[in-house]
């Protein structure tokens, strides 16, 4: 890609300060809120640098399509995951993209190994689930657990669950800029092996 790291930043910026402030499907949090608690939990937590850049990100799907923001509640499913999977593939490396690309898959495995998992799930994360092909056969488990970035998935995965309080006060998205650019850059310009 010929954008600079620079250039991308700038463009994701752009996009969540932009269109970050639709609500957030049905929740009771706007877009941009929504990542910025995810972003905030994991640093929390202690994950890695790429894994608190994947939080932020998690979602950018939402931002990159023009679907209604009610899509779940009309039947459609946004395949966001996908879409954020291929965009940010373009910039970031498999240790941001991989637990994006998977954290619908985290939600669907959860249901299927965590009993309890699902009845704490939002409504609004409920209906999604019956679009999202619902929890997970035992045959879709063993493959998702044999992906190197699932268990990072569903880290994420918690995060997002709990990243939908209305009364939160986090840090705001510059915050994580040294945390996307070092991520970009890790992605851009790989070090040769020793
Ligand atoms: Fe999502
Ligand atoms: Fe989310």
């Amino acid at each position: 890609m010929a954008h600079t790291p620079a250039e991308t930043l700038a463009t994701i910026r752009r996009l969540f300060l932009d269109r970050g402030h639709a609500e957030y499907g049905g929740e009771a949090v706007s877009q941009l809120q929504h990542a910025l608690q995810a972003a905030h939990l994991a640093r929390q937590s202690g994950a890695e640098p790429s894994l608190i850049a994947a939080a932020l990100l998690h979602d950018i799907g939402h931002l990159l399509h023009d679907l209604p923001e009610d899509a779940a509640e009309q039947g459609i499913d946004d395949h966001h995951e996908g879409l954020a999977g291929r965009w940010l593939a373009q910039h970031f490396g498999p240790a941001v993209v991989d637990p994006v690309r998977l954290h619908v898959a985290a939600k669907r495995y959860l249901c299927a190994v965590e009993p309890s998992y699902r009845d704490q799930l939002s409504p609004p994360s409920q209906l999604s689930l019956q679009l999202q092909g619902g929890p997970m056969s035992a045959e879709e488990v063993e493959r998702f657990r044999a992906s190197p970035h699932h268990e990072a998935a569903v880290s994420l995965r918690r995060w997002d669950d709990e990243a939908k309080d209305p009364n939160a006060s986090v840090p705001d998205f510059d915050t994580y800029l040294p945390v996307l650019e070092a991520a970009l850059i890790s992605a851009d310009a790989p070090r040769a092996d020793p």
